[in-house]
């Protein structure tokens, strides 16, 4: 399964050097594939278990973007993951399903892995399986779900940072629904707890989960690769 944590805008890059060295020390029996995205100043070279991914980037090597950062600031690292069309760049940030699509195709084109996120907003889950289907469907525009080196994160925005979290039934039908047009691997986020990681994983259709505010404790974290490693060896 894929284990995976954002810091979001959490964390110095001496706290994420930290919670490495605590997480790979944790990690030897485990079978799990865990990824961290640290914020952009806390991005470093890391060799081990654990593959360090960036928040973002500008589909750009390099050039005159100021306050983005592009290919070349990623290969310093070597830094050869990314998250792509999380809701709060969507929806704070302002990124359109254009800027999100330019960038699939750009970080597809240079062999990154992607974690791509999807989510609609409460207002659209309130209207119906049709409605919902249709706006993550939007989301899908111009990406190439073919791409071999891309898992997709189910994320609705209105659980995100807030405790709330769809039924299971909910989580299972929407990922289910992803997987007739798509193979990749399925994560959910939103609200991922150590209370309802064990319930989430052992979705048929799920594949692992993107973790944001609970993964900040790196102890829960932690345990929630062992949820995972306990669940495979069942
Ligand atoms: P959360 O965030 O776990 O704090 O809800 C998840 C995410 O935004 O990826």
């Amino acid at each position: 399964m894929i284990i995976s944590a954002n810091f979001k805008t959490f964390k110095t890059r001496l706290e994420t050097g930290e919670y490495l060295t605590q997480l790979e020390e944790s990690l030897e029996n485990s079978s799990q594939e865990v990824l961290i995205f640290p914020p952009l100043t806390a991005l470093q070279t890391h060799n081990g278990r654990v593959k360090v991914g960036t928040q973002n980037s500008y589909p750009i090597d390099s050039g005159a973007f100021t306050g983005e950062i592009g290919v070349e600031q990623l290969d310093e690292f070597n830094i050869k993951t990314i998250l792509i069309g999380h809701s709060e760049r969507r929806e704070i940030i302002g990124e359109s399903q254009k800027e999100v699509a330019e960038k699939f195709r750009f970080f597809a084109e240079k062999g990154f892995k992607i974690i791509y996120c999807i989510g609609e907003p409460l207002s659209i889950r309130e209207s119906g399986k049709e409605a919902l289907h249709n706006y993550l469907q939007s989301q899908f525009d111009d990406i190439d779900i073919d791409y071999e080196n891309f898992a997709i994160a189910y994320e609705p925005i209105w659980a995100i940072g807030t405790g709330v979290t769809p039924t299971l039934e909910e989580i299972e039908d929407t990922l289910k629904w992803i997987k007739e047009f798509s193979n990749r691997s399925l994560l959910y986020g939103g609200s991922v707890k150590l209370n309802n990681t064990e319930e989430i994983l052992e979705l048929p259709s799920c594949d692992g989960i993107l973790v944001g505010s609970a993964s900040l404790k790196v102890n829960d974290f932690i345990q929630m690769i062992k949820i995972a490693d306990s669940l495979e060896k069942r």
